[in-house]
């Protein structure tokens, strides 16, 4: 007789298979949630596919003995140079939502970047946490009033950066979300921006982000900077052009993103934006990078063309989904044994040394 297994410590073989338990775990419609791109996900696929056209050159006989991930993120110490993207309402798939992730995080030794779009309040999530790492993802209201106080509650809750996203002037249409009529259930808070759950007509993600300035600019951006005395990070930039634009306006970071293939569907793999956009910027602006990182060698990859450090998205809530906090850690200590193995294997012993040299195949 065979019995049913329960794995009660979270086991990986890698995210990919990771990602195929918490499918048969969730409900459908939560899951495609998380899973979900934008249209057809055309975007969404070349995410993955575009990191398989890097390929990497490793470099023999070093003499070196150990990697060490650690790294310095904008003044803080990381165990790694990977970091918990903002994702909104992680309460989807547990009930700890953002205060499971984050302890994930600084179990991990991490960074956690509370999204505006949270299914518990940044303080929750501050409190739970204490000293570790955090910075919060700012969606910039249509009302300045709302927006202030995030940026005030933001500084006073210890977190130490605002990342304002910039790619979401409206919701990318999401065809598995229209298939499942998803909607957050009653339960689910957006406790952060409380107004937004009594303005919003229904609880389609459509009516929750309604809110969300639909005009965005440059003077948006510089008003957020006026307003804080946290150093503002732009999420969701893809063109050299606008990353040139940032560096001159002296940015601190940019994070080259296409908001894991969730907005503007037919555009091309994020890791092929990374290259042009380091050549035109690099020592003007710090870049990071996210979107489809799911195996140490794309995290040596995005390092190598030139990200300090790069975010990972749907993995974390893959790994919450599963296992609470402690699948949060386990995904991220995961993805840094993975890149301790590839940095041996092509020879390098720090973060900071993995250059372009490593690397082969990106534009
Ligand atoms: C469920 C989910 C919710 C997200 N919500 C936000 C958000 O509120 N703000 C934001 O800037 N990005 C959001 N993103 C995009 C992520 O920050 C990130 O760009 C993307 O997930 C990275 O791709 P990956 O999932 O392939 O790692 C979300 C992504 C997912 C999967």
């Amino acid at each position: 007789m065979t019995q049913a297994k329960t794995i009660a410590k979270p086991s990986i073989v890698n995210l990919d298979e990771l990602e195929q338990q918490a499918k048969q775990q969730l409900d459908q419609a939560s899951y495609d949630f998380v899973a979900g791109g934008a249209g057809s996900e055309q975007t969404l696929r070349a995410n993955r596919e575009a990191f398989q056209k890097i390929t990497i050159m490793p470099r023999v006989l070093t003499g070196i003995k150990e990697a060490d991930t650690s790294t310095i993120l904008l003044g803080q110490r990381l165990s790694m140079p990977i970091y918990i993207t903002p994702m909104a309402n992680h309460g989807v798939v547990h009930p700890l939502a953002e205060v499971g992730s984050a302890q994930g995080a600084k179990k991990a030794g991490t960074l956690f970047v509370a999204p505006t779009g949270a299914s518990k309040t940044m303080e929750e999530v501050a409190i739970a946490i204490k000293d570790s790492p955090r910075w919060f993802q700012l969606y910039f209201n249509k009302d300045p009033g709302v927006n202030e106080q995030l940026l005030q509650r933001a500084e006073k809750a210890g977190y130490s950066a605002i990342v304002l996203t910039v790619d979401l002037p409206v919701l990318g249409i999401r065809d598995r979300n229209v298939r499942n009529s998803f909607m957050l259930s009653k339960d689910l808070d957006r406790s952060n921006v409380p107004s937004e759950r009594y303005v919003a007509a229904t609880r389609s993600l459509q009516s929750l982000t309604a809110g969300i300035k639909d005009d965005l600019s440059w003077d948006d951006y510089e008003w957020t900077r006026e307003h804080t005395t946290l150093p503002v990070l732009i999420k969701g930039i893809l063109s050299p052009e606008d990353a040139e634009e940032a560096a001159r306006r002296k940015v601190p970071a940019i994070i080259v993103s296409n908001h894991g293939g969730r907005q503007l569907d037919t555009g091309f793999g994020a890791i092929e934006a990374l290259g042009p956009i380091v050549e035109r910027v690099k020592g003007k602006t710090r870049v990071l990078f996210d979107s489809g990182i799911r195996r140490g060698t794309d995290v040596f990859k995005a390092l190598a063309i030139g990200a300090e450090a790069v975010g990972v998205g749907r993995p974390v809530l893959w790994g919450l989904a599963l296992y609470g906090a402690d699948g949060v850690a386990a995904v991220l200590e995961h993805l840094r044994a993975e890149l301790t193995n590839v940095m041996r294997l092509a020879g390098v012993s720090r973060p900071t040394d993995i250059t372009s040299e490593y690397v082969k195949g990106f534009s």
